[in-house]
């Protein structure tokens, strides 16, 4: 047990890694609460004067960015929020960062030098975007349409990251470590929709579409132009094969190793029958 732990923050907590963060350290029956713009702590990230209240009595905190530690802002809000939590008497912060961005590496170093305990948690690509994120859409249409070639990408399972972040929070040998978390093997879209078609026993197709009309189709849908842009960076910067290996940190973290992409596939039938919502 880490520093006489008493109590959680989830900042994020309705989100992917957050409400499964959240959930395990509520089924250990430790007293944890949520943050965010609608959970049960009021808390946004553009809102400062949110931030205090929180963190009242708050020992260690999950720490979730949104929409990505590339915003422009966010290296402010991270020093912000670190000097804050250090003036209300956290004692260790758990970071949620993303693999191969070094505008979210900035965000690392502020936490790392912030003098607080610290465990950074660099993940790759969820496997989860496509089960609860914006890419589920693709497999219920059965066409994954993305500005995208034949890069790979060692996709992770949300739970392995939950699995790290938990045990960041619950025991002091995680302080001070960098895990970089992925899954076992590095997958091209093509790929994932290879392992789709064959699981799900439906032809679910990858076309490889310009950036232009990706950004079309988001703006058409609506979405926030923030999140726009950080789409645009990722397609256009990060996967450009940097990240193109996978490394070992969930097995450093747990002992055990990742969990391939067609195991979440096969554990998630369910989430992709064709008219089906999250
Ligand atoms: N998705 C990936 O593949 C991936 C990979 C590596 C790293 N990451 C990192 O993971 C983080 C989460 O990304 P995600 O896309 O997977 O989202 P997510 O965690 O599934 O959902 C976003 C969460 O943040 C909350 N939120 C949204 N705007 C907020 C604001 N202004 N202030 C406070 N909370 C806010 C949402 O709740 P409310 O709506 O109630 O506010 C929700 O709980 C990002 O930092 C991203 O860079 C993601």
């Amino acid at each position: 047990m880490k520093f006489n732990t008493n109590k959680y923050l989830v900042i994020g907590a309705s989100g992917k890694t957050g409400s499964r963060v959240y959930q395990k350290l509520h089924d250990l029956g430790l007293d944890v609460q949520g943050a965010s713009r609608n959970g049960e702590i009021h808390f946004d990230w553009q809102a400062p004067e949110t931030w205090a209240r929180a963190l009242l009595g708050v020992d260690a905190v999950y720490l979730t960015y949104y929409p990505d530690l590339a915003m422009p802002q966010a290296p402010d809000d991270i020093a912000k929020f670190c000097a804050l939590a250090k003036i209300k008497g956290v004692k260790h912060i758990t970071l949620l960062s993303g693999r191969g961005e070094p505008a979210a590496q900035v965000c690392e170093e502020i936490v790392q030098t912030s003098d607080l305990s610290n465990t950074i948690v660099r993940a790759s690509w969820f496997n989860q975007n496509f089960s609860e994120g914006m890419f589920h859409n693709f497999i219920v249409a059965g066409t994954i349409e993305l500005p995208v070639g034949a890069v790979g990408e060692p996709f992770v399972d949300v739970d392995d990251i939950c699995d790290v972040v938990v045990a960041s929070l619950l025991d002091e040998r995680h302080n001070g470590k960098l895990y970089e978390v992925t899954g076992p093997e590095l997958l091209s879209f093509a790929q994932l929709a290879d392992i789709f078609s064959k699981v799900l026993q439906t032809p679910i197709s990858f076309v490889e579409v310009s950036l232009s009309d990706f950004v079309a189709t988001l703006r058409d849908q609506k979405v926030d132009s923030h999140v726009i842009d950080m789409l645009t960076y990722l397609f256009t910067e990060v996967l450009d094969g940097r990240n193109a290996y996978a490394v070992d940190g969930v097995e450093q973290a747990l002992g055990r190793s990742a969990k391939t992409f067609e195991q979440f596939v096969i554990a998630n039938q369910n989430h992709f029958g064709r008219g089906s919502h999250v």
